[in-house]
């Protein structure tokens, strides 16, 4: 059984990310969707929330498991007993950090194979923060996010 890691904030999760997932779980047996928590980032939504909007998107498929984790990412994998390391990498721009990320955490734990999975071209420049900046200037995201997340973003930002 190969468990795979999808690590991220998803504050909140875009469609971009959700293509990710998806091609992802075709190729292993398991996806888990980890919600890094502590990280330099103050982020919108609380992990409850992020951890609900991300079910509410998969619930349909059958081998995605939405966790959350702090600490090392590798002692999670680890925990996990995952082998694999999925990340998306959206333009060439990525790649200078992703391979900087991949090779740090092989140092750390050699066993985790870190694989990298290119969304699909229509999402390839969307990021959370471009996100959450457009609907705060009440701005249309619906293209990018799903109808569940569009009404968190509102309510979030007419509160
Ligand atoms: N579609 C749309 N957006 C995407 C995307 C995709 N396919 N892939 C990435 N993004 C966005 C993310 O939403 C994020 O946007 P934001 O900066 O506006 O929030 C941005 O691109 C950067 O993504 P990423 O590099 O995945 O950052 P992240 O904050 O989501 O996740 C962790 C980084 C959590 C994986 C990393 O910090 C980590 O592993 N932390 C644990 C501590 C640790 O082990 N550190 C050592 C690492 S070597």
């Amino acid at each position: 059984m190969t468990i795979a890691i999808y690590p991220g904030s998803f504050d909140p999760i875009t469609k971009g990310h959700l293509d990710v997932i998806k091609r992802a779980a075709t190729v292993f047996d398991k996806v888990i969707v980890a919600i890094a928590q502590n990280i330099s980032k103050k982020p919108l939504f609380s992990v409850k929330e992020r951890k609900e909007q991300i079910e509410d998107a998969l619930q349909s498929i059958a081998n995605i498991e939405v966790d959350s984790f702090e600490g090392l990412l590798v002692d999670y994998a680890k925990n996990k007993k995952a082998k694999v390391l999925i990340r998306g990498l959206r333009a060439v721009s990525d790649f200078e950090y992703e391979l900087q990320m991949a090779l740090m955490n092989r140092s750390q734990y050699d066993k985790l194979v870190t694989v990298f999975m290119a969304p699909n071209e229509k999402y390839s420049y969307l990021n959370s923060s471009i996100i959450r900046e457009i609907a705060k200037l009440d701005g249309d995201v619906s293209k990018f996010v799903t109808p569940y997340v569009c009404e968190k973003l509102k309510e979030k930002f007419t509160q």
